[in-house]
């Protein structure tokens, strides 16, 4: 049931090791396309649509975010993907560190964007209520006020870039959002999961971001052992599409260095 609520975009050869992008609030898999075409000329890489948005499908019953964990979990399983890089922004952090107290086994990188180990508080709570209500009869509004929120003052400027924003929002009904509103306001706290992370985790922040502060990202860095942050120049809350040059090199250099490591090491046994 699970895996079938996902629909999952694919690039690159199954032969190379995986990365699995995953999505943020209220994105779908399309945020992804600079990445993928990117990075799928070295490996293979996956992008799911989480049940509710774009062509992720809504179950009947209602749903939490655990459904979007096992969602991706169990379609790791049956697609035989034995371990995987998972990068996830934002809402992808919180459902990469989620997946990763529940099956770290398949895990073998963690790349964390503009993220946070928290749960929502009180006020995150009731300000996603209020998102609900408004969302059926403005929705206009709620996407301009996603765009203002989500990126940097001199991204606003960039016409090609807001037209993207505006589609991909669009590609997700009110039930999926609202549905996915509830199970972030729902979520677990992902605190204590940060000291049981082992695998080499990198963490990139918004230079500009003005939903997740600095110093979570911070904290995700003090928190999870040897892990490492980068700042993305210029960029707002959605730093893998405003800056995706920087985005992708920041990238490129953590999936190197976790080769030239693993050699180390192997000559050093
Ligand atoms: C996101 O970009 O996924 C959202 O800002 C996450 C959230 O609303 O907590």
């Amino acid at each position: 049931m699970d895996i079938n609520t996902l629909y999952v975009q694919t690039q690159g050869s199954f032969r190379n090791e995986a990365i699995i992008f995953l999505h943020a609030f209220p994105m779908t898999s399309d945020m992804w396309k600079e990445q993928m075409s990117f990075f799928s000329k070295t490996h293979y890489t996956l992008a799911p649509d989480l049940p509710g948005f774009g062509k992720g499908v809504l179950p009947f019953h209602a749903i939490t975010f655990e459904h979007y964990v096992d969602a991706v979990i169990s379609f790791l399983r049956e697609a035989g993907i034995k371990r995987s890089i998972w990068c996830g922004l934002s809402m992808g952090g919180y459902l990469a560190m989620r997946m990763y107290e529940r099956a770290p086994e398949l895990c073998s990188g963690l790349i964390l964007a503009n993220t946070k180990a928290a749960a929502d508080d009180n006020a995150a709570k009731e300000k996603r209520w209020s998102t609900i209500k408004m969302l059926h009869s403005h929705r206009e509004e709620f996407i301009a006020k996603q765009w203002h929120a989500m990126v940097s003052k001199s991204s606003l400027e960039k016409v090609k870039l807001k037209k993207c924003f505006q589609e991909i929002v669009s590609k997700s009904d009110e039930e999926g959002i609202s549905a996915g509103l509830v199970s972030l306001a729902t979520r677990m706290d992902n605190t204590e999961t940060l000291a049981h992370i082992t695998v080499p985790t990198l963490i990139l922040a918004g230079e500009h971001d003005k939903i997740i502060p600095l110093s979570e990202m911070q904290f995700l860095q003090e928190n999870i052992q040897g892990s490492r942050l980068e700042i993305i120049k210029g960029t707002g809350h959605l730093s893998n599409m405003e800056n995706p040059d920087d985005f992708n090199k920041v990238i490129a250099d953590f999936l190197a260095s976790l080769h030239t490591d693993h050699v180390n090491s192997s000559l050093l046994n």
